[in-house]
Formats: C-alpha cells, structure tokens, sequence
C-alpha cells in the first residue's frame, strides 16, 4: 500500500507539468510566427487553455487528499521558431504523461474513483504526445507496407 504523502507529491509533480503547459503553450501562441501560425495558432491556444483546466482539477484533486496544490511550474521550454515550439511540445506532454503514470503507480493510496480519474488523464496525455509525435514526424511508415496493402487489393 502506498503512501497518501507519495501520491499527493506525485500528483503534484503532475501539477508542475500543468503550470508549465500554461505558461510555454501561451508563450508559443504569441510568438507563433510565419505560415506555421495559421496552422498553429489555434493549436497553442487551445493547449494552453487545456492545460490550465487540467492544472485546476488535479489541484482540486490534490486538495481533496488534503495536500496543498504546488504554485511553482516544472521547466517551461522556449523556442524561437515554430518547429521548435512543436518539438517543446512534444517533450512538455511526454515528461506530462510521465509524471500522470508516477502518480498511477501509488493511487492504491487513494479511493477507486481517483485511480479511474488518474487512468482517464493519462489516456488523455497519451493522445497529446500521439498527436505530437506525428506532427513531429516522429512515425514513418515503410513504405514496403504499403506495396503489400495494394499487392492484395490488386
Ligand atoms: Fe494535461
Ligand atoms: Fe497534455
């Protein structure tokens, strides 16, 4: 059985992650510049906005366990240009959904709810650094899958 304290601190690493979200997403939305921002500008804002409503119910969540919610953001990562606001991206959601998978290793120190609250969130995160990965270009495809796929079509 875990520790009440663990998984408030853990929780609580989770909650940097979040802060940080709000902080390096909104930086990225502003300074978005060149053809990138058309495309882009939406997608910073929107995580941005995300990540403050995430901030807030892990917050709430790390109350309700009596732990008091941390005010101090994990590292905020800056670029100058937008391929190097997405590649940030990618590593803010992957340290992200780190700290959420830390946090579900000690949930059993919670209630039921709170586990199944923590394993949604981390579906969530998953999704984000599934979506970054690929905008990245971090997934290539060979390209002899694909012959095959026609081969039996045809
Ligand atoms: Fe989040
Ligand atoms: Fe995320």
């Amino acid at each position: 059985m875990s520790s009440k304290q663990e998984l408030i601190d853990r929780l609580n690493d989770a909650l940097a992650w979040e802060l940080a979200g709000i902080i390096q997403y909104m930086q990225a939305a502003v300074m978005a510049t060149g053809e990138g921002r058309e495309i882009y500008y939406d997608f910073f804002h929107e995580s941005s906005e995300e990540a403050h409503e995430h901030a807030e119910l892990v917050g709430d969540k790390i109350a309700a366990l009596g732990g008091v919610p941390t005010v101090e953001p994990a590292t905020i990562r800056q670029a100058a240009d937008v391929e190097g606001m997405l590649e940030n991206a990618l590593l803010l959601e992957r340290d992200a959904l780190e700290a959420w998978e830390a946090a579900h290793a000690v949930a059993d120190a919670a209630n039921p709810g709170t586990v199944f609250w923590i394993e949604e969130h981390i579906a969530e995160e998953q999704e984000h650094v599934d979506h970054l990965e690929k905008v990245t270009g971090k997934i290539n495809f060979s390209s002899s899958d694909i012959d095959q796929a026609s081969d039996q079509s045809g």
